[in-house]
């Protein structure tokens, strides 16, 4: 029923999930599964857009990626539904500096802090102004950005030029519906796809994440 996928991330059945850094705490209503002392915590497809990226077949070297890096930058990590799965995975130095604009969603993420995940640093700012973070944050190995907003790709290339390490990776959900409500939801992820390739970034893989995510896209790209 188990099967062991990466250093803290299993599959059980058909669902995907990681080994909790916080025994005994139900994040966001996920079933928690018990193998031997650990906890395994289900990453949702449809309350995470990377889980629904990775029932998309998204490969298992983005996960591997995701225990191994120093630094992180999350652009719109909100309450920390991905986050917590994040925290959970990350090698035991590293930090996850998640910025969001929501006071409220700051308020949910300190919780999650408070109960022990201390990987995460909460950051109340707009992601269009680095400026106003920069002296929080370090050079960053991933760029995490899921913001839902009209010029989303426009956010998550200035972020990336500005705090991603050269050669690393850049993980971007579009929602189509912020960019354009007439144009197919697969022309608006080509367009952005075709931006983020002008700005010089390679494409590595991307993907819708239909029926996960209606209309949603997701794409992870590198930093040359
Ligand atoms: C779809 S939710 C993110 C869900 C989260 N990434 C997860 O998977 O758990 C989008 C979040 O982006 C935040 N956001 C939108 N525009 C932003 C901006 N310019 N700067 C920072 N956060 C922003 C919103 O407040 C919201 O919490």
């Amino acid at each position: 029923m188990f099967k062991r996928l990466t250093a803290r991330v299993y599959k059980i059945k058909n669902s995907y999930a990681t080994v909790s850094r916080v025994k005994g705490v139900n994040v966001y209503g996920e079933k928690i599964f018990k193998k031997g002392s650990k906890e395994l915590r289900v990453w949702n497809p449809k309350k995470s857009k990377i889980a629904a990226a990775m029932m998309k077949g998204m490969p298992l070297k983005y996960i591997d990626l995701l225990e191994r890096y120093d630094a992180m930058l999350y652009l719109g990590i909100a309450n920390g539904t991905t986050a917590s799965h994040f925290s959970d995975i990350a090698k035991e130095d590293a930090l996850i500096y998640g910025v969001e604009l929501s006071p409220r969603s700051i308020i949910d993420l300190s919780i999650l802090i408070e109960q022990g995940r201390r990987n995460i640093v909460p950051i109340l700012a707009n992601a269009s102004y680095w400026e106003h973070y920069a002296p929080y944050v370090e050079q960053a190995d991933i760029l995490y950005v899921d913001i839902a907003q009209p010029n989303q790709t426009d956010i998550a290339l200035l972020n990336a030029d500005i705090f991603l390490k050269d050669q690393g990776y850049l993980y971007l959900a579009i929602k189509t519906r912020s960019i354009s409500i007439t144009k197919k939801p697969i022309e608006v992820i080509k367009d952005e796809i075709s931006k983020i390739k002008q700005h010089g970034y390679n494409i590595e893989f991307w993907t819708r994440l239909d029926p996960f995510e209606k209309d949603h896209g997701f794409v992870i790209a590198r930093k040359q």
